[in-house]
């Protein structure tokens, strides 16, 4: 076993993790961050996205000890200050993107990597972008949409499905 210590949405968060402890195990298990879903644990899916640092991140693909002294955010840090959901939340919630909702807290986390470094993406570059999240309920269609509507574009003519 060995200690970690990292800031997790902006509080410092540490633990004892073995060697092959997965930052996805730690998030849930021991700091009971479970928005943080794990869908397949082989790098696949994208639901086990967080913020490492400022970089999207597979949580299933790093392990719990790679990531000491760093900076975390989950989606659970996403909310604005007051509680509410934040600008990329509510595009989901406004634009259907979400259906059952396993693959939303990756999908989140994953647009706001993009929009961070391109703040107004064009629908392919968002489909791009989001290849390595799955969801298996809404056909992405909604998705982009709602990335697109949090960057401020219309989405007018992005036709409904
Ligand atoms: S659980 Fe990490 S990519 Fe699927
Ligand atoms: S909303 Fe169900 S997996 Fe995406």
């Amino acid at each position: 076993m060995a200690k970690v210590n990292m800031t997790v949405n902006g509080s410092p968060a540490s633990g004892d993790v073995e060697g092959r402890t997965l930052l996805a195990s730690f998030l849930r298990d021991q700091l009971h961050l479970t928005g943080t879903h794990v869908g397949c644990d082989t790098s696949q899916c994208g639901a086990c996205v967080v913020h490492v640092n400022g970089e999207a991140v597979k949580s299933c693909t790093m392990l719990a000890a790679e990531a000491d002294g760093a900076e975390v955010t989950t989606v659970e840090g996403m909310a604005n200050a007051d509680g509410s959901l934040n600008v990329i939340q509510q595009a989901f919630q406004d634009h259907h993107g979400l259906q059952c909702g396993f693959c939303t807290p990756g999908m989140v986390m994953s647009a706001a990597a993009l929009l961070k470094e391109n703040p107004k993406p064009t629908e392919a570059e968002v489909r791009t972008y989001l290849e390595g999240n799955i969801c298996r309920c809404t056909g992405y269609h909604n998705i982009v949409k709602a990335i697109m509507a949090a960057s401020g574009q219309d989405v007018g003519a992005i036709a409904a499905e």
